[in-house]
Order: C-alpha cells, then sequence, then structure tokens
C-alpha cells in the first residue's frame, strides 16, 4: 500500500458501526499529521490495541494516541466535555500527555446533562419501539442544534454571563417538557449547571479555537489530513436505516459539512467493513443470524459494544449493504477487518441479494419495514481451520481465506488494501 498516494483521506464504517475504524485510523496516523473527528460524539467507542495495552476513545481522536499528531474535534461534533476531560486525564495517567495538540471547535454543540436525560426518557417511552440508542444523549443534542433556539456551542463557554443566562433559559423549558411529556418530578438545577460546565470550560479554553480556520492553514501548508468517521454508513441519519439511525451524517458525505474542509479536499475515502456484519440497537439486519453460528462469531470476535458493553448482533457478510454503502458515499478502497475471528467454520455465507414475497429486491433500501421483511440470498463459501493471526502477509493465508476476500472485493467492485487478522496493529496485512 502506497500511503504517500492517499492523499487527504477518510476512514468511514461500511455497515452498523464498530467495524474497527479506530485501528485503521491508529494504523494510518504515522502516515499524516492532523486526524479529525467530523460527526457524532460519546456513541463512538474506538478501539485501539498496542503492544497488549487497550485504549478505548469516545470523543478525542484516536490520532491523540500518536505522539506529536494533532487532533481536532470538528464543527459537526456533539460533545461531551466532562466525559472528554475523563479521557484526556485517563490518558495522561497512562504516560500519553494530549496537551496543545488537541483543537477543538468553537461551533461543536455541547451535549448536556439534560440531552442524556431526554435520551433515556424517550427511550423509555417508546418501549419495544425504542431505538436502542447508546444514550449518549446525540439525538436530543443534535434536535437542539437543528432547533438552535435550545442549542449550547463550544464557543459559548467563553462568554460566561451569556451561558448562564442561556442555560437558565434552556433548563428552565427542558425542566418544564420533562414534566409534562415524560412526568418527570426531578428538575435540573440551571445555576450548578452553569458552574460546573465553566469549571470544564476553564480546563479546555486554550484547545477552543476555529478549526476551520486551522484546518485551510494546514492544508495550504501541505499538511495530511485523516478524517476519522464515526458510526457506520448504514446509520447515516440521511441515507442510513432510518429511523433506526444515529443523527449526523457518518459517511464521507458528512465530511465538508461536518469538519469544515471544501468537498474535494478528500482524495481517498477507506470503507472499513468487518468479515462479517455487526450491529448494535434496534432495526433491520437481513443477515442477522440467531444461531450457534451467530454466537460463534460473537464469542471468536468479542462482539460486545466498546460504549454500552451490549452484546452486537452478529450475521453474516451483507454485501448489499457494502455496495450501497461505497456507492453513497463514494468508498475507493476497503479494509477488511476480523478474518481472524471466521476460523473454525465449515461454510461461510455472504448475502448477494434480498428477496421478499413480493419478489427481489433491487439493492439496499432503507425502509425498515421493506428491509425486515427481506430474506437475504446466501452464497456460501468453504471455510478455512486455520488460525490466521499470525498471518504476516496475504499471500500467506490460507486459499479457501483469500477466495473469500476475492469474492468480497469483486462484490464490493473496488480493491481490498488492508486485511486485518487482529486487534493489534501489527496483524495488519496490507496490498498495493
Ligand atoms: P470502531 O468503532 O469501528 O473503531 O470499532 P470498535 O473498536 O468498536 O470495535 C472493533 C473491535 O474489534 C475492537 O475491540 C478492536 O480491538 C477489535 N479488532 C479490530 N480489528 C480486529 C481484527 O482484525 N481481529 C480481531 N479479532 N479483532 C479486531
Ligand atoms: P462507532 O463509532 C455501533 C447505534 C446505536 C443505536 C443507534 C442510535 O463505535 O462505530 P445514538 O446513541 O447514536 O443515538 O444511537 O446507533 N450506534 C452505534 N453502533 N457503533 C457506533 O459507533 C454507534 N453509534 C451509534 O447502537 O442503534
Ligand atoms: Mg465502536
Amino acid at each position: 500500500m502506497d500511503f504517500r498516494s492517499l492523499g487527504h483521506t477518510c476512514v468511514v464504517g461500511m455497515h452498523w458501526g464498530d467495524e474497527g475504524k479506530g485501528k485503521i485510523v491508529d494504523l494510518l496516523t504515522e502516515h499524516f499529521d492532523i486526524v479529525v473527528r467530523y460527526n457524532g460524539g460519546g456513541n463512538a467507542g474506538h478501539t485501539v490495541q498496542i503492544g497488549g495495552e487497550k485504549f478505548a476513545l469516545h470523543l478525542l481522536p484516536v490520532g491523540v494516541l500518536s505522539p506529536g499528531k494533532a487532533a481536532v474535534v470538528g464543527p459537526g461534533i456533539a460533545l461531551d466535555l466532562p466525559r472528554m476531560l475523563e479521557e484526556i486525564a485517563t490518558l495522561s495517567q497512562r504516560g500519553i500527555e494530549v496537551g496543545d495538540r488537541l483543537k477543538i471547535s468553537d461551533r461543536a454543540h455541547l451535549v448536556m446533562p439534560y440531552h442524556k436525560k431526554q435520551d433515556a426518557l424517550s427511550e423509555a417511552a417508546l418501549g419495544d419501539g425504542k431505538i436502542g440508542t447508546t444514550a449518549r444523549g446525540i439525538g436530543p443534542c443534535y434536535a437542539d442544534k437543528m432547533q438552535r433556539a435550545t442549542a449550547l456551542r463550544v464557543g459559548d463557554l467563553l462568554s460566561p454571563d451569556n451561558f448562564r443566562e442561556k442555560l437558565r433559559r434552556i433548563v428552565q423549558q427542558k425542566n418544564a417538557l420533562f414534566s409534562a411529556i415524560y412526568g418527570d418530578s426531578e428538575p435540573i438545577s440551571a445555576d450548578s449547571l452553569a458552574d460546573e460546565y465553566l469549571g470544564y470550560a476553564e480546563q479546555v479554553r486554550r484547545n477552543i479555537c476555529d478549526t476551520t480556520q486551522f484546518l485551510y492553514e494546514n492544508i495550504q501548508a501541505g499538511r495530511r489530513l485523516l478524517f476519522e468517521g464515526a458510526n457506520g454508513t448504514l446509520l447515516d441519519v440521511d441515507h442510513g436505516t432510518y429511523p433506526y439511525v444515529t443523527s449526523s451524517s457518518t459517511s464521507a458525505l458528512g465530511v465538508p459539512a461536518g469538519a469544515g474542509v471544501p468537498t474535494q479536499t478528500i482524495k481517498t475515502v477507506l470503507g472499513v467493513t468487518k468479515a462479517y456484519t455487526t450491529r448494535v440497537g434496534s432495526g433491520p439486519m437481513p443477515t442477522e443470524l440467531h444461531d450457534d453460528t451467530g454466537q460463534y462469531i460473537r464469542d471468536r470476535g468479542h462482539e460486545y459494544g466498546t460504549t454500552t458493553g451490549r452484546p452486537r448482533r452478529c450475521g453474516w457478510f451483507d454485501a448489499v449493504a457494502g455496495q450501497y454503502s461505497v456507492r453513497v458515499g463514494g468508498v475507493t478502497q476497503v479494509a477488511v477487518m476480523h478474518l481472524d475471528t471466521l476460523t473454525g467454520l465449515d461454510r461461510i455465507g455472504i448475502c448477494t441479494g434480498y428477496r421478499t414475497p413480493n419478489g427481489p429486491l433491487p439493492g439496499f433500501v432503507s425502509d425498515p419495514a421493506l428491509l425486515a421483511a427481506a430474506e437475504p440470498v446466501i452464497e456460501y463459501l468453504p471455510g478455512w481451520k486455520e488460525d490466521l493471526r499470525s498471518a504476516r502477509s496475504i499471500d500467506a493465508l490460507p486459499a479457501n481465506a483469500r477466495a473469500y476476500l476475492d469474492r468480497i472485493g469483486t462484490l464490493l467492485g473496488v480493491p481490498i488494501t488492508i486485511v486485518s487478522v487482529g486487534p493489534e496493529r501489527t496483524q495488519t496485512l496490507l496490498r498495493s
């Protein structure tokens, strides 16, 4: 793989999140100067394993783990400030100083405790119809951003009196709303919340800036940008399985707006997918396996959420959804993760189409009812018994594993340039 030729690159998930974006961003960081988060917030959980040591980041861009690299939290982020401060403190205890390398957009929106409360109350009220959110306040924060009058941005923290005044008004509304709609009887105190957040602001004051200008100047100076997508393309608010999605633009389409760079900035869109498919939360998943094979994949792949610890739903690789993600987000090359997890299966399925009682579907559809009714058309390939975790080149993989990768590559129609056979940086196979 020729890293120099990548240009400004975006790493995005091709399914419903947790594809292994964190590992890929970490791997690529040494070839870039700045790592930029542009969407989502604390709902993301990006795991990186370096020499047996695990790091799980939710708000900080993975680039902060690499010494000397700058990290940007862009305008499109829903920022849970206390959680980010916890991440910074935890890293510091582990010998990694974030310091001035972190730039936080003054335009990013603050996730406040009442957003998390609203998330939880709304989900509880939905009962069986719940979205299955991560309860990190993402939906309510972005709803307030669009509503405008009830929003707070990072930049608001820099004017304490205005912040306090605004917060009083918003909290009054939230308390009234929670009581009227959900029968909630525990009002939030605006003043103590203001004290708390203005305290946090002091800790990050030097990090807050106009990141759009920062990125512009760095692009002009020839620095290389790596955009770290959160969530996955099928969770995109416009293009995913709505309403069972998150509330941001999760594919490369989200980069220009969420990071504040011109559309033509990105040269490479690296789509990340597992060698199978997983999903957390509610919503249709045509290839889900409810049998022992699904459990086998969950156990071998440690498929439990990084953010919430929930068991992930597991199923065969969904090439129809993958093709859709390639098309929607303009994926130019693919990283296939967790190939090692499939070891030991006699045969491995790939979903190549969807059928319904009314005939085949033309491809991926975002209508949840239609998708829920879809039966996957599964093509089976022979499995392999060899442990792949110590393989160090694609040529060293068993023939059946190579044939499986080739089939995925053919179906997606874009080259597979990275294959991952374990969580460590070293367990990564590159193809030029
Ligand atoms: P992200 O949200 O896309 O960054 O993915 P997560 O970090 O939530 O989940 C991916 C999990 O798989 C993490 O625990 C990684 O350490 C792990 N992982 C990544 N690549 C591989 C791989 O190739 N094989 C195995 N066994 N684990 C992997
Ligand atoms: P990373 O970046 C997996 C899912 C939630 C839920 C839906 C809405 O680690 O891949 P939200 O809290 O965003 O309102 O939840 O989206 N979800 C994710 N699933 N990985 C993620 O992020 C996710 N971010 C959101 O499970 O179904
Ligand atoms: Mg994750």
